[in-house]
């Protein structure tokens, strides 16, 4: 039974994503089982047929070879039946010129949505013909052993941007695998900041270009190839 009430969710940056199971516009989904080793994008939409969402999953599917390229899984959420996704998806592929085939998870219990605290409780309008909340423009970004590494939370009314989902996924997996952090606006190519864990003699052997703006900002080009030759973490 469907109620209207405060998700309990206390998922947080290092939390284990949760485990579900649920029908989607692909059938029966194990939500572990799909992800497998992979990274994963898992992100939700008010409600089927509706303009934003529409665009929005339109986007998703055109960039899915990028995620692919970066091992990243891709699976949405939307409170509507299956029968109703597929539809949609239809819809979503005639419009946008797209092929959507990541799955669609349908929610409409809201039980996923209140484990990952995808439910809206500022905007009484973003609720069913029923009274009941819909879902907001959630994404979790979550790595391969299931950790919750980042967390976008947007209203229904703003669409959200995929190319910052996808930088958001570069950053991160760049962070895990070379000692830096990345600076405001970062895409790769651009210079990224050698982390503070490392002392100057430190820095200039994995980092021989390190620049020290200040004692505490020090930035690097970040040439991966040649990184990779003497950077082990
Ligand atoms: C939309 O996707 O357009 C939308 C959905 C729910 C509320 C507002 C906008």
């Amino acid at each position: 039974m469907a109620t209207n009430k405060p998700s309990d969710s206390t998922l947080r940056l290092g939390s284990i994503a949760p485990n579900f199971e649920s029908d989607s516009s692909n059938g029966k989904i194990n939500f572990y089982e799909y992800v497998g080793d992979s990274w994963c994008i898992l992100f939700s939409h008010p409600d089927d047929f509706t303009p934003v969402c529409t665009t929005e999953l339109g986007a998703f599917a055109k960039l899915e070879p990028e995620f692919t390229k970066r091992n990243v899984k891709l699976i949405g959420l939307s409170v509507n039946d299956t029968k109703m996704h597929k539809a949609w998806i239809e819809d979503i592929n005639e419009i946008t010129g797209s092929f959507l085939s990541f799955p669609i998870v349908s929610d409409p219990k809201r039980e996923i949505s209140h484990k990952y605290d995808m439910i809206d409780f500022q905007d009484s309008t973003n609720v069913d013909d029923k009274g009941l909340q819909l879902t907001i423009r959630s994404v979790f970004i979550i790595d391969p052993k299931k950790t919750i590494r980042l967390i976008m939370t947007y209203p229904a009314s703003t669409g959200r941007n995929t190319a910052e989902v996808l930088r958001c996924v570069d950053s991160l997996q760049a962070c895990d695998n070379y000692k830096i952090a990345t600076p405001i606006n970062w895409i790769p190519g651009d210079d990224v900041i050698v982390h503070n864990s490392l002392n100057n003699d430190e820095a200039k052997k994995l980092f021989p270009k390190f620049r020290a703006i200040k004692p505490y900002l020090r930035l690097t080009p970040l040439d991966i190839q040649e990184l990779n030759k003497n950077h082990k973490l």
